[in-house]
């Protein structure tokens, strides 16, 4: 059972009797809401973009665009869904349609709806304020195949915060009632006690959390879920507090939120964010879904594995630890047992004199798959010398993985260019990466080696 708002609507929509992989986009279409588009149902157009309203712990109303085509409709109970349809009041365009209008942003229309959506979310967190980096961030998860780009920037930069009733003190009560109204023990768990619990007795349900790859199995090979237990209700899960040297994130904590959280005092992870899918997906995608997800080209694993992230694992009322770089056994298996699940992240902070870096290549800039991501995590010893250094590569193997042997033969040696460039013969002895779609297997190692190198040049002295 999922029950959440519609637009301006004043009584919740209840989905009983709706199967728990339907997709939000499915949903509206299926409602008549055809103003939301579908593009290519997999996440890399914006054509679907709605935005969903959820109150954060002080009760005030936030907004995220997200991908309707990869959204599971029970991933939004307690929440509103606010789509094109719902802009418009009285007649009068909604600001976000109306700076479209006025900048000339659209000529077939087909991505308008999505492009206007990213700009209603804009529009609710301030506007751009004249910062064309904010602007073009905003947008960066939607596809314009005719129009160019231009003026829909311009239309993103001419909005300003706004008040369309959306947000208001009737709004957030009505959400606040629904958000404290899910039944015990159903797909929708409250916390990570009732998660434990409930998978217990049921230990071949799968979890869902931001549905990201999962939505493509179910819109590309038409792969049905029937037997699965949500992430989304669960509070706790989505905490990020630091304490102790780092940061202890719930494994149901989204990308956007850490970037929010962390990225200040994290500026690799908040610059290989700005690249790691689009902003629909980084609302989206969390933390333990792209870690349980075992991807060899997930940009997460490597980028926290430099930082010896730590796992905390869970089954029932039992947790271990274990370090991230473990959790890999072989392409997509994990050492997460039956009945477990991975119940947060120890990320801890690089030290003031370290240096942390990621490079991600990819073919496309935004909301593109790694080709090849190296993330290095280096600290210095007396005397100019390397002391400490992890290398974490995704794209290079079935698995991310560390280049130990690429480590051993930089440690102890002089933090020079050329260390860094006689090193990098050695990822050849940790890494045979395949050919794919995305690179060769000869220009992975190839740019590996580069990017390490370009390393060594960036950071000597
Ligand atoms: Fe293209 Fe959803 S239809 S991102
Ligand atoms: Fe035609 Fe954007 S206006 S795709």
């Amino acid at each position: 059972m999922t029950v959440f708002y519609l637009n301006r609507e004043k009584t919740p929509r209840d989905t009983a009797g709706l199967a728990m992989d339907v997709t939000v986009l499915e949903y509206l279409r299926g409602q008549g809401l055809s103003g939301t588009k579908e593009g290519c149902a997999t996440g890399d157009c914006g054509a679907c973009t709605v935005v969903v309203e959820r109150l954060n712990t002080a009760g005030k109303p936030f907004y995220r665009g997200v991908n309707a085509c990869l959204a599971l409709l029970p991933a939004f109970h307690g929440a509103r869904l606010i789509t094109v349809e719902g802009l418009a009041q009285n007649g009068k365009l909604h600001p976000a349609q109306q700076s479209m209008v006025d900048m000339h942003g659209s000529q077939c229309g087909f991505c308008t709806p999505g492009f206007v959506m990213s700009l209603f979310a804009l529009a609710k967190a301030g506007g751009a304020s004249g910062d064309r980096k904010k602007a073009v961030r905003a947008i960066s998860g939607n596809l314009c195949r005719c129009t160019g780009y231009r003026p829909i920037i311009d239309a993103a930069l001419s909005l300003k915060k706004t008040d369309d009733g959306y947000g208001g003190q009737a709004m957030n009560k009505r959400l606040c009632g629904i958000a404290s109204s899910l039944p015990i023990g159903g797909i929708l768990p409250q916390s990570a006690d009732e998660l434990a619990g409930g998978l217990l007795k049921n230990p071949a349900a799968g979890i869902i959390a931001g549905a990201m790859d999962l939505s493509l199995e179910i819109t590309q090979n038409l792969a049905r879920v029937e037997n699965a237990v949500f992430l989304g209700a669960a509070a706790d899960m989505k905490q990020i507090t630091k304490k102790r040297g780092g940061w202890h994130i719930g494994a149901g904590a989204n990308w956007e939120d850490i970037d929010n959280t962390c990225g200040k005092e994290l500026p690799a992870i908040s610059k290989m964010l700005e690249r790691f899918g689009s902003p629909q997906i980084r609302c989206q995608a969390t933390v333990g879904g792209n870690i349980a997800n075992a991807s060899p080209v997930a940009d997460g694993p490597p980028a926290f594995m430099a930082l010896a992230a730590e796992l905390t694992l869970r089954k029932g009322g039992a947790r271990r630890k274990m370090l991230l770089e473990n959790f890999f056994l072989g392409y997509k298996k994990t050492a997460l047992r039956v009945g477990e699940f991975i119940e947060s992240v120890f990320l801890p902070q690089p030290k003031p004199s370290s240096v942390y870096q990621i490079y991600k290549v990819s073919k496309r800039r935004e909301d593109d798959i790694s080709a090849v991501l190296l993330a290095i995590y280096a600290t210095p010893a007396k005397g100019g010398k390397i002391g400490a250094i992890c290398i974490a590569a995704g794209g290079m193997a079935a698995i991310p993985r560390r280049a130990l042997k690429t480590e051993l033969a930089l440690i102890g040696k002089p933090w020079t260019a050329d260390s860094f460039n006689k090193a990098a013969a050695m990822l050849s002895k940790d890494f045979s990466p395949i050919s794919d779609m995305r690179a060769s297997a000869a220009y992975r190692a190839q740019v590996a080696k580069n990017l390490l190198i370009g390393f060594g040049e960036e950071t000597a002295g």
